[in-house]
């Protein structure tokens, strides 16, 4: 990948972290420790702020990297990502040191990524799954950032340089995503998608937010989910229905929450809000007597889900094949959704969950992307710090 020319120079500096906020107690084992989250996740991680420095005599001499860019301030010609240029497995992903830093385009901002996250939907595409509408090879892979804005495009409106921002960076997650993902570290992103990052939150924590949580809200939102509403959240304890429990109890104010998950994570539904929590080792949630105005589907199980609504009921589904009256979305990112959930993250009563085997440091994103794979993970798998 071909270098752009010099324009930034920035540093970034530890300052105070603050705690993980999500008090759940769950203890499970692994083959090979005894991991207790609740130690885990209340663990204390360094967070990061942008401090600009003076742009340098050879930065002002050379041109601005875009004439769309407004404010020319300097940054490195070539940067360390993740890259791949076939489809494949896990080896397929090569560290690179001389990535170009992308250009960025009028309505976009540069990011220096201070954190990413893994979707399945990474994995899922770096295998070739969606290659008919994919951008070209190779691909920096990476939906999900925060990380602080270091340039801004010359239609850009709110956002300045030195924002602490968040965001899913890619507007329709399957058609074109684009070749220059998160995992990187820098990222160039549209502002609309884009939203200023919890005050309250790490960077790391901000980081596995977006595309899960904007999943999490569209398909509530496209099933009409309303106050007083039951539902049924399969895969409560993955990255999206650990959201979709959170959002259906305080944002859209149901009556009744039931999700499901293996033995070892049924404390943790309880904790996210769940008035019950089933265990599908043991039972099949759609033998049970009670029914539900909608179940979100976060696993692929559509055919039963559709056993488990009441009569004029919904199921929304994310993965899998369908079966009516399930219906099922991609998810589109939007920052207006992010400032909308902002308040309820803001004043922790909706709250991150990332797995306690994170966060995975830059070198280890290709253990990260084993990690996600092996579809066991709690919450969000985390990529920081990033260099
Ligand atoms: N359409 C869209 O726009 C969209 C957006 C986001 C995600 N997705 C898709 O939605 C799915 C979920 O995404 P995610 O990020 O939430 O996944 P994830 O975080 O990787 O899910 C991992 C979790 O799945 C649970 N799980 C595995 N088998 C299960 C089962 N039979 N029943 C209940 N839980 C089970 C595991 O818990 P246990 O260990 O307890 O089994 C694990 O904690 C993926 O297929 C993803 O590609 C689609």
């Amino acid at each position: 990948m071909k270098a752009a020319p010099p324009s930034t120079t920035f540093q970034l500096r530890t300052v105070t972290s603050s705690p993980f906020l999500f008090n759940v107690s769950l203890t499970f084992l692994d083959n090979r420790r005894k991991l207790n989250t609740s130690s885990i996740l209340r663990r204390t991680l360094p967070s990061f702020s942008y401090v600009p420095l003076k742009v340098s005599a050879n930065s002002q001499a050379a041109a601005p990297a875009s004439t769309e860019v407004t404010k020319a301030t300097t940054v490195p010609n070539e940067m360390k990502a993740w890259v791949y240029g076939e489809y494949g497995g896990v080896d397929v992903l090569k560290f690179d040191e001389t990535v170009a830093v992308p250009q960025v385009k009028e309505d976009q901002v540069l990011i220096k990524v201070v954190a990413a996250a893994l979707n399945p939907v990474d994995a899922k595409r770096r295998q070739g799954k969606f290659k008919a509408t994919d951008s070209p090879l190779p691909t920096v892979p990476g939906y999900d950032v925060a990380g602080v804005v270091v340039k801004v495009g010359s239609q850009v409106k709110v956002l300045k340089e030195g924002d602490e921002v968040y965001g899913n960076i890619n507007e329709k997650a399957l058609e074109g995503p684009k070749q220059f993902g998160s995992l990187a570290e820098y990222t160039a992103v549209e502002e609309k998608l884009l939203a200023l990052k919890p005050k309250n939150l790490d960077f790391f924590l901000a980081a596995g937010l977006p595309l899960a949580i904007e999943t999490a809200y569209e398909g509530l939102e496209r099933t009409g989910f309303s106050a007083g509403k039951s539902i049924l959240v399969l895969n409560g304890a993955g990255g999206v229905g650990s959201l979709v429990i959170q959002l259906a109890k305080q944002v859209f104010g149901a009556s009744r929450v039931a999700s499901t998950s293996s033995t070892g994570k049924l404390e943790l539904l309880k904790n996210l809000g769940a008035d019950l929590a089933i265990d599908y080792t043991k039972e099949k949630f759609e033998d049970l007597p009670e029914k539900f105005d909608v179940v979100y589907d976060a696993i692929g199980q559509c055919d039963r889900a559709v056993k488990a609504i009441k009569e004029g009921g919904s199921v929304v589904a994310l993965t899998g094949a369908v079966t009516p009256p399930g219906f099922r979305f991609v998810v589109t990112s939007n920052g207006e959704v992010l400032k909308k959930l902002n308040p309820y993250l803001e004043s922790g009563k909706v709250k991150p969950v990332v797995d306690p085997k994170g966060p995975f440091p830059f070198a280890q994103v290709a253990e990260a992307f084993s990690y996600i794979e092996t579809n066991r993970a709690v919450g969000k798998v985390v990529i920081h710090p990033i260099p």
